[in-house]
């Protein structure tokens, strides 16, 4: 019973620490690290199309290419903050100087939603989060900033260096993929897979950036487990498939076979 009571003692005061840090951001929307999260639009094309057999995907038009999924401020050993202002909506306004380099570098594969739909919710969700920190304080400087980080870290040329490129002949161990990211930067990333027809694809690498936008370990960020000192969610049990971005209509295409689709319904 002693020993019980002990631990009750210390679990309140465990609590009561936590609840009275004085902060002038709110508790809950605080965070540790910034992740910066690149996509690779094949698979993405692939979970998309798994939704719905109506649903086909806008690519990206340079060939083979990561694009961005987003800048998510988070706390260590949780997923959040998210939607930190509800009441600062998306304006797509706000971007239009960088809008045709967000149509490259950031699009929205899933040609059935708007071409903002990607923006919106990455703003909403976690830009108004990262908005604490004055270089990120803006829609503009929210998305430059993504704009920035791909040029610099682009995934293509960071494999390239040490020969792996997107190919249907092999696939990669994932040890190879983490260890060409952190010889080139110095920091272990988060990889991320999905199954695609029973194989590992390869589907995200997240970089992590301290509040200073320094490159950092992404050690200790929630959701992946790690194996043999990756943090990954990939079954180890396989190597990691790298496919070509299959080109795809492209989103005008497609809204144009969409017209044309319809009005032959219509007129029959
Ligand atoms: C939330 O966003 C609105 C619109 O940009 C802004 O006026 C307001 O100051 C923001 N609130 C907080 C708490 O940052
Ligand atoms: C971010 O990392 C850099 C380089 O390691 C360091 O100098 C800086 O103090 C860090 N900033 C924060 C807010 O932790």
């Amino acid at each position: 019973m002693p020993l019980y009571n002990a631990y009750l003692i210390l679990l309140l005061l465990y609590f009561s620490v936590d609840y009275v840090q004085p902060s002038t951001v709110k508790d809950e929307h605080q965070f540790d690290l910034l992740i910066f999260t690149q996509f690779w639009p094949a698979t993405v094309c692939t979970e998309w199309k798994e939704k719905s057999p109506a649903h086909s995907c806008a690519m990206p038009t340079r060939p083979d290419s990561w694009s961005i999924h987003g800048i998510w401020p988070t706390r260590l050993g949780t997923r959040e903050p998210s939607f930190c202002n509800r009441t600062w909506h998306f304006d797509p306004e706000q971007i239009q100087p960088i809008e045709p380099v967000m149509l490259q570098v950031w699009p929205n594969i899933e040609a059935e939603t708007s071409t903002y739909a990607l923006w919106s919710h990455e703003w909403t969700k976690h830009g108004t989060c990262a908005a604490v920190l004055e270089p990120l304080n803006s829609e503009l400087k929210y998305f430059s900033q993504g704009i920035d980080w791909l040029e610099k870290y682009n995934m293509l040329d960071i494999l390239k260096i040490a020969n792996i490129v997107p190919t249907k002949e092999k696939e990669y161990p994932i040890i190879d993929i983490n260890n060409a990211i952190v010889k080139e930067l110095g920091v272990r990333p988060q990889i991320e897979c999905n199954k695609v027809d029973g194989k590992n694809q390869i589907f995200e690498i997240r970089l992590c950036f301290n509040k200073s936008l320094e490159l950092t370990d992404c050690d200790g960020v929630k959701y992946f487990g790690e194996y043999n000192s990756v943090l990954t969610n990939c079954d180890p049990s396989q190597d990691i498939y790298y496919p070509h971005n299959e080109g795809e209509p492209k989103r005008l295409y497609v809204q144009l076979y969409k017209l044309i689709s319809w009005l032959q319904w219509f007129t029959l």
